[in-house]
């Protein structure tokens, strides 16, 4: 599908579940948030129903997401039934990785292609504190399982002023000897993130580039996703950064979004978008959703306007998202 701006959508992230495991600090309260009721989320079916009409407007990657997606019951049947779906070539997730030991192999044989693994640190004290009880050990378990049946891994770490950004080249340092991208990310002014202090990507690459000298673009491929790669000399993985920020990559962006509600969401930071939960229980014909979907992705918004004055700014929590 092309939308208005002449840009290319191929890529659907499914949201499977608010719930999540952990309470990062950026993403949801300490105290929890009331999640959506049972109903309210479509079941697998109508999420592969969704993955099949998706299908064949033209969307060829799918991610993963939640919340915390491991902590929906089947999520990894529900991989084997994307996979099933005729022109779906590549099938990833966004976890914080751990609930995910031990079911690697079964997942890669569902059909996952790829992890991108939530890791803001390295420092077990600043990863239960940021996370609000999550044990890093875990996730390095996950991190090498992965590796080792031939998962493509990448780490999502997001800098946080006065938290994890004196550790950044200990986290870097993983893609040293591991074939992993570790990519920063900044942060976004959504939710819970919007009252924290956020790092640019060009201040992180300046402290990995006078830890590990200078940072070669690496231009070979890594995902479907707004990263920009470079490797320092010796590393046998990469170091990635992700810049709404300072540099937005909203004219290139290739993505709409399912929340587990059944909303079809068409920018990150904007409410517009399709129920097509109503749609589907309401008894809509697989080609009425289509044209609806068509005419919604006609209309996706140019740009995220965080820094703008706009009308219909999303006001659910990165959880309620997936990111
Ligand atoms: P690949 O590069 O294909 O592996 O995927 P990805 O980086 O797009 O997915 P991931 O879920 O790992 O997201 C990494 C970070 O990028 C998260 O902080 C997301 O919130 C952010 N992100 C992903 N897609 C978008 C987007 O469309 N717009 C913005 N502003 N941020 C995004
Ligand atoms: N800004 C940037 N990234 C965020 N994530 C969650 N909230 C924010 C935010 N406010 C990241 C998580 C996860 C991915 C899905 O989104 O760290 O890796
Ligand atoms: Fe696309 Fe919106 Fe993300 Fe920009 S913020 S890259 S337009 S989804």
């Amino acid at each position: 599908m092309i939308d208005h701006c002449g840009r290319e959508i191929d890529y659907l992230r499914i949201s499977i579940t608010d719930r999540c495991n952990l309470r990062c600090i950026y993403c949801m309260p300490e105290a929890g948030v009331c999640t959506m009721a049972h109903e309210e989320v479509l079941s697998y079916e109508e999420i592969a129903r969704v993955t099949r009409l998706m299908a064949g407007l033209g969307i060829r990657h799918i991610r993963i997401t939640g919340g915390e997606p491991l902590a929906r019951m089947g999520c990894l049947d529900l991989i084997g039934k994307i996979h099933a779906v005729d022109g779906i070539e590549t099938i990833s997730m966004t976890t914080n990785g751990l609930m995910l030991r031990g079911r690697m192999e079964q997942a890669k044989a569902m059909g996952l292609t790829a992890l991108n693994i939530s890791l803001d640190t390295a420092d077990p004290q600043t990863y239960r504190t940021m996370t609000r009880g999550g044990d890093v050990c875990a996730v390095l378990e996950t991190i090498d399982q992965a590796l080792a049946c031939g998962l493509k891994v990448k780490i999502n770490a997001v800098p946080v002023r006065g938290y994890n950004d004196e550790q950044l080249t200990d986290l870097a340092a993983m893609a040293r000897t591991r074939p992993i991208s570790v990519r920063f990310i900044e942060l976004m002014p959504m939710g819970c993130g919007a009252n924290l202090e956020p790092v640019s990507t060009g201040e992180v690459e300046k402290k990995i580039e006078a830890a590990f000298g200078p940072l070669l673009p690496d231009d070979s491929l890594h995902g479907y996703g707004p990263a920009r790669y470079v490797r320092p000399e010796g590393f046998m993985g990469s170091i990635g950064f992700i810049s709404p920020m300072s540099h937005e990559f909203c004219g290139a962006c290739n993505r709409v979004r399912l929340t587990a509600d059944g909303y079809l969401k068409l920018c990150l930071n904007h409410t517009a978008g399709l129920d097509l939960r109503a749609m589907m229980r309401g008894g809509a014909d697989d080609a009425t959703i289509e044209a609806a979907i068509r005419d919604s992705i006609e209309h996706k918004p140019v740009r995220h306007g965080f820094l703008e004055d706009i009308g219909d700014r999303e006001v659910r929590r990165m959880n309620e998202i997936g990111g």
